[in-house]
Parts: C-alpha cells; structure tokens; sequence
C-alpha cells in the first residue's frame, strides 16, 4: 500500500510518499518520497510562528511539495485531464478558504494523472487551527478527486512511533511503554499499554518544554527557534566549563505528581538578567544553567513514572528530544540505573516536524478502522488529546 501523508499543524509544510507491506506493528515501510519546505526564517522576524503567515505559507508551498514528493517517487504522470464544471465547483467548494490553493490544485489536477496512491494521512491536531485546515481540505481535495480515503492523525502519535521507527520498521517494543513528549505545544506522560492505547499520566500546568527554550532564548538575544541555539550556548559554557550564573529552580520536584510547569523558571532567567547586558560568556552560562534545570526536572519526573507503573521501555519524542544534552543524560542515567529499561530517541531528521511520522500514524490509525471514506469529514483539532483518539 502507498500512503501519502500532509503534516501543516505548525511551521513545517511536508509531504511524504511511503509503501508499506504488511500490517503495523509489524510492516515494512519504504520512503519513495519526502519533501518539507521550513518557515523558519519566515517566521523568524517576529520571534514565533504567526498562525496566518503559517496559514499562507502552507497554502502556497503544499502542491510543489506534492510535486516534489511524487516526482522523487517516480509517481508523477503528467497527462493532461481537463477538469468537469462539477469536478471545478466541488474543488472550489472545498478549498474556499484557500482560494490560492485551489488554483494550484486544479492546475496540478489539468496536468497529471492520478498517482499510484491507496491512502492519504493527514495530520488533524494538535497545532494551530488556521494551519491544520489548510492540510485538511487539501487532503479532502485528493481524496475527493483522486477517489482515495482519508485517515485523520493525532501529530503527538507521529512523535512517538517516528522515535522508534528504524527507517524501515517500527521496533518492537516491550509494554508499559511511557512516552515522554517534548515539542513546542506539548510536555506530556503518556502511558502506553499497548499499541494505539495512550493515558496522559502528566502534563504542563502551562508552558510547553519548547515553548520555555523559545522563550528564554529571545530573552537571551538568540534566534527562533531558540531550542537548538540554547543547546549550543549551553554546550559551549559545558566544554569551557564556565561557573554557575544562577542556580535556577526545579519546579514542581517537591511534587509528588507527575506534572510539570515552566513559566516560573521563564520568570526566574528574566529576573537573573534584569536590566543587564549579557557578556556571551554570561549567555552561555545561563544558557547552560536552565538546560540543567529543565533537564533535571524532565528526568526525575520521567524516573517518577517509570518506578510507578513499572515501565519497561521509555520512548522520547518531540523537537525538544533533539537536544544533545538531554538525549545524554537521558542515556547515562537510565542505563546505570536502569540497564534493564529499553530507551528510543528519534533519529535526528525525525526529531521535528515531518510527514514520514504522519504516514506512520496513518498506517496505525487505518488498522484500527480509523479511516475516512472519500473526503470525509475530517475536523481540524487544535487540541486534539493522544487519550481520545478521533
Ligand atoms: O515537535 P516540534 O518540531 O514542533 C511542535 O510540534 O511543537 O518542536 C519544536 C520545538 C521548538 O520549541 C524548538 O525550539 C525545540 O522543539 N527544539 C529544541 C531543539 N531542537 C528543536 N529544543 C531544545 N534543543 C534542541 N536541539
Ligand atoms: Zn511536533
């Protein structure tokens, strides 16, 4: 089976060609075809993503990424196909909030044939609304004029299956699995017992991991995102080990619950700066210092969860779960005290938003009846939770 997944929940526009053979957990997966156009530098100017910009770009970069996509996996038939009154109206009725969109669509449509496609995945939350719709109605586009079904995917379960994912098959895992989500919208526990079964056993009580580095980082004077330029600050003030800036907080470690908050240690680094100007030493000091805390706190709740329902493998998944430093201690930790827990880090060109984790969850998803008949009634989620799969 072919699947052709659409990841648009955040600032990555991507599309990804997969075959598989064979059932999940145990198919074997090929990628014909993956392109992902980042709005990084897009949205680097106002220090975040700017949900109608992400909206736009989305709109205007998701048929070259199909055609890039299909022509990588040699799917591209060009053929010219003229499209009926009905064919044109139903495109516009759909796509009417994208009307740029629509456009490029119907000229992909005029010239090229169906491809050799069995199923489209696209992701339906969690992320930003405006930018979810635009991945959702041009699947629905497909689906509609391609004649092929839709499956609705939740982008946290993305995260998780692309850490275990070796490039051609999901590892086999050992249950209860715990999931340690770390990305730009999320902190989160998730207890797995089985496949496709997920329990939040933990949550931020408000800013997400990713969003505590972007933030502390734009106080710091560095780029967005400021995840990777923290971990390089901090990793220069580890090999030049310079001397404590401040000892920030652990929060929420004299808690017994498996919870998380970040906007006080957001708070504690903007009080440790004041009103001075930083030397870069200074920076990569401090940088250094609140990858410690966050780092400590991820792993003593993580070890929580794990001593508490008797975790046999941890898997880390999210943009955060790039970080060089957290993978490390992460790695040390559990192996000397855990040797007998298994433990999964996505590769690094899967630590982020990409579609191949879409085409997966899609797979998932279809087996367990979850897919929509031709361009059904897929709902963006912004808040789409991993315990309630839709
Ligand atoms: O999973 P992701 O690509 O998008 C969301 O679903 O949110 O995660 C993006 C987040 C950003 O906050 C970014 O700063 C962070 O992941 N990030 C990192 C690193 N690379 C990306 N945080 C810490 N260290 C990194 N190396
Ligand atoms: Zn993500």
């Amino acid at each position: 089976m072919n699947i052709l997944s659409i990841e648009t929940s955040c600032d990555e526009t991507a599309v990804s060609i997969i075959e598989t053979v064979g059932d999940f957990p145990n198919a074997t997966y090929k990628i014909l075809g993956n392109s992902l156009f980042s709005q990084i530098d897009i949205h680097r100017e106002y220090g975040g993503v700017f949900p109608a910009v992400a909206k736009r770009e989305h709109a205007r970069t998701l048929v070259p990424m199909l055609e890039r996509a299909l022509q990588e996996a040699k799917l591209l038939k060009v053929h010219a196909t003229a499209l009926s009154q009905k064919q044109t109206e139903h495109l516009c009725e759909i796509l009417f909030r994208e009307p740029g969109l629509a456009d490029l669509l119907t000229n992909f449509f005029e010239k090229n044939a169906k491809p050799n496609i069995d199923l489209i995945a696209v992701t339906s939350g969690p992320g930003l609304e405006p930018a979810l719709w635009v991945g959702i109605n041009f699947a629905r586009a497909l689906s509609y004029f391609w004649n092929i079904p839709v499956v609705p995917v939740n982008h946290m379960e993305g995260h998780i299956l692309s850490s275990i994912f070796d490039g051609a098959k999901i590892q086999p895992i050992s249950f209860p699995a715990l999931g340690l989500l770390i990305s730009g919208g999320h902190t989160e526990l998730v207890l797995m017992k089985e496949w496709a079964s997920y329990e939040r056993v933990g949550e931020t009580l408000d800013d997400a991991v990713g969003e505590a580095f972007d933030k502390v980082a734009r106080m710091l004077g560095l780029p967005y995102p400021g995840g990777p330029e923290i971990g390089s600050r901090a990793q220069r003030a580890r090999v030049k080990n310079l001397p404590s800036f401040i000892i920030l907080p652990r929060p929420m470690l004299d808690k017994p619950n498996l919870n998380f908050s970040f906007s006080g240690l957001k708070t504690a680094v903007r009080y440790a700066i004041g009103e001075r100007k930083l030397s870069s030493d200074e920076t990569d000091a401090l940088a250094r210092d609140f990858e410690d805390s966050v780092t400590e706190v991820l792993l003593k709740k993580t070890q929580r969860a794990i001593d508490k329902f008797g975790v046999q493998t941890l898997i880390v998944g999210g943009g955060v779960s790039a970080n060089t430093y957290i993978r490390k201690s992460f790695t040390t930790h559990f192996k000397k005290e855990y040797p007998e827990l298994a433990i999964h880090f996505p590769p690094h060109h899967l630590s982020t938003d990409n579609s191949i984790m879409i085409a997966l969850a899609g797979h998932a998803q279809a087996k367990h009846g979850l897919t929509h008949e031709i361009f059904g009634n897929v709902k963006a989620n912004g808040n789409l939770s991993l315990s309630v799969l839709e």
